[in-house]
C-alpha cells in the first residue's frame, strides 16, 4: 500500500490482559514523542493513573497526555461519554495543565451515557448480579447504541437547551415505559434529581468543548505528517468479543479494533506496544485462572494497592500466566512490550504458570476454549527479586531472570521498558536512553 513520505505514523498502545497494568504512566511518559493523544474506546469505567509531584491524578475519559500542554488530545469515536463525570475529571486535571481544555476534541460520534442507562447497570448489578460491572453504565449505553436508539454527542450538537431536552425526553420516555413494565419494583424516582445536572452538564461539555468528526481530524493530522498515539482503555482479554465472556466489558479493546475506532490506516501503524504489569489483577466477576493463595493474594494487592481506581474495588491477584499472556499476544500481535509494576515483589520465590491440567484429565500449555474446562495450574518456581530503592535503575538478578523468559517465550516482541515505582520517573527505558 503506498504512503505519502510526509504522512506520520501511529502507535497503538493497549493493555495486554485484564487491565489496570498502568497504562497511564507510560501513555504520559511517551507523549513526547508524539503529536496527539487520542483515545479511542471506553468511558469513565477505566480509570488510568498519572502521579505527578507526588499528586496521582485520574483520567477516565481524557487522554492520558492532560499533563502537557503543548499535545492534541482527541476523544475518538468508540468512546462512552458521561457529560458530569467528564466535566468532574476536566476540572480535576486542569490544575495539572489550565490550558487542557483548549487541547481536547470529542467526536459527534461518542455515545452519551444517561442516568437511565446507570440506573440500568446499577439495578442488574443487584438484580442478576456478580458480573462485576463498574456500574458506570457502559453495556447498556454500547448497547443502546447498537440498538440504535442511543444519543450520540452530534445529535445534540447546536441545538439549543430547550432542544436538547425534547431529545433526551424522547429517549426517556420509552425507555422509563419499558423499564417500569419490565421492573415494576424499579425506583426511577431518584433519576429525577441526576437528570437536571446531567442535562445542564451535556450543555456545558457542548459548549465548552469542540466536538469534531475525530476521524477526519485525525487523518488531517496524519496526512500533514503529525504522530498520533492511540491510547487503549482496558485490556484484550476485556473485548467485548474476544475477551473473557460474560465478564468482559462492551466496547472493544484490542489493537486492530482500536485502530478501527481512530478510522486511521492500517499501513499508518508503527509499533503495536503492549503493557502488562508482570504479575496480574483481575477485578470484576471471575478469578484468573492463576489467582495467588489468599496470603500472597493479600501480600500482593497490600504491596502493589491493588484497588480499582475507578471503583475502588479490591482486585484478585495471580501469577505471571504465560499460556495466558501467549493467548493475547496470538491476537493482538504487539511488537514491543512495557512490563510494570517490577517494584513490586513481596515474596522470595514467583510462581510463573506455564499449563493447566483440565478437568479431563489432560495436561495442556494453551488456554483451553473456558476456563472451566481447568482443574489445577502447573507453576515453576522462580526467585523473587528486590529492588534498591535508592537505585532503582540497577536490575535485580531475578527480574532479570524473569524478563529473560518473557524474551524467550516471545522472541519477536522487544521488552521497551519497565515500570520501577508509581511516580512519573519511575520507568526504565530499553529502547532509549533513561527518561
Ligand atoms: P463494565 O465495563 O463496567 O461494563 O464492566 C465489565 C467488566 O469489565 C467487569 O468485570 C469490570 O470489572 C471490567 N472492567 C471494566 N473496566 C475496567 C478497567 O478499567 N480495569 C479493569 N477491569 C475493568
Amino acid at each position: 500500500m503506498k504512503q505519502n513520505k510526509n504522512t506520520g505514523y501511529t502507535d497503538i498502545l493497549f493493555g495486554l490482559l485484564w487491565g489496570d497494568e498502568g497504562k497511564g504512566k507510560i501513555v504520559d511518559t511517551l507523549t513526547p514523542d508524539y503529536n496527539v493523544v487520542l483515545r479511542p474506546n471506553a468511558g469513565p469505567n477505566a480509570g488510568h493513573s498519572v502521579e505527578i509531584e507526588g499528586k496521582t491524578y485520574v483520567a477516565h475519559h481524557i487522554p492520558c497526555g492532560f499533563a502537557h500542554e503543548d499535545k492534541m488530545l482527541i476523544c475518538g469515536s468508540g468512546m462512552a461519554i458521561n457529560p458530569v463525570s467528564f466535566l468532574e475529571e476536566l476540572g480535576d486535571l486542569e490544575k495539572v495543565n489550565p490550558n487542557l481544555r483548549k487541547q481536547l476534541y470529542v467526536s459527534h460520534q461518542a455515545t452519551i451515557i444517561t442516568p437511565i442507562q446507570v440506573l440500568k447497570d446499577c439495578y442488574r448489578e443487584e438484580l442478576a448480579g456478580k458480573l462485576g460491572s463498574t456500574k458506570k453504565g457502559i453495556s447498556f449505553t454500547y448497547a443502546d447504541d447498537a440498538l440504535h436508539i442511543g444519543l450520540r454527542i452530534g445529535d445534540f450538537a447546536g441545538l439549543s437547551a430547550r432542544a436538547m431536552v425534547v431529545k433526551y425526553n424522547e429517549y426517556r420516555n420509552t425507555q422509563i415505559e419499558i423499564l417500569e413494565k419490565l421492573y415494576p419494583d424499579i425506583s426511577t424516582t431518584e433519576l429525577k434529581n441526576t437528570e437536571g445536572k446531567w442535562m445542564q452538564q451535556l450543555e456545558v461539555l457542548i459548549q465548552k468543548i469542540s466536538i469534531v468528526d475525530t476521524v477526519k481530524l485525525a487523518n488531517q493530522l496524519l496526512s500533514s505528517g503529525k504522530n498520533i498515539l492511540i491510547e487503549g482503555a482496558q485490556a484484550a482479554l476485556l473485548d467485548t468479543r474476544h475477551g473473557c465472556y460474560p465478564y468482559n466489558t462492551s466496547s472493544h479493546t484490542t489493537p486492530q479494533m482500536l485502530l478501527g475506532y481512530a478510522g486511521l490506516p492500517i499501513h499508518a501503524v508503527r509499533d503495536v506496544i503492549a503493557v502488562t504489569k508482570w504479575y496480574g489483577t483481575r477485578v470484576g466477576g471471575v478469578n484468573p485462572p492463576s489467582t495467588m493463595l489468599p496470603e500472597d493474594n493479600e501480600v500482593f494487592r497490600k504491596a502493589g494497592n491493588e484497588f480499582g481506581s475507578t471503583t475502588g474495588r479490591p482486585r484478585t491477584c495471580a501469577w505471571p500466566d504465560f499460556p495466558m499472556m501467549q493467548h493475547a499476544i496470538k491476537m493482538t500481535h504487539p511488537n514491543k512490550i512495557y512490563v510494570t509494576k517490577t517494584d513490586i515483589c513481596p515474596v522470595d520465590e514467583i510462581q510463573n504458570a506455564v499449563g493447566y491440567v483440565l478437568k479431563n484429565g489432560q495436561t495442556v500449555t494453551e488456554v483451553p476454549m473456558s476456563s472451566e474446562h481447568i482443574e489445577s495450574v502447573v507453576y515453576e518456581k522462580m526467585p523473587g527479586w528486590k529492588f534498591d530503592p535508592s537505585d532503582r535503575s540497577a536490575i535485580p538478578k531475578g527480574l532479570e531472570v524473569f524478563l529473560d523468559t518473557i524474551r524467550k517465550n516471545f522472541p519477536d516482541i522487544q521488552i521497551a521498558g519497565i515500570g520501577t515505582g508509581p511516580a512519573r520517573e519511575n520507568i526504565l527505558m530499553f529502547d532509549k536512553a533513561l527518561v
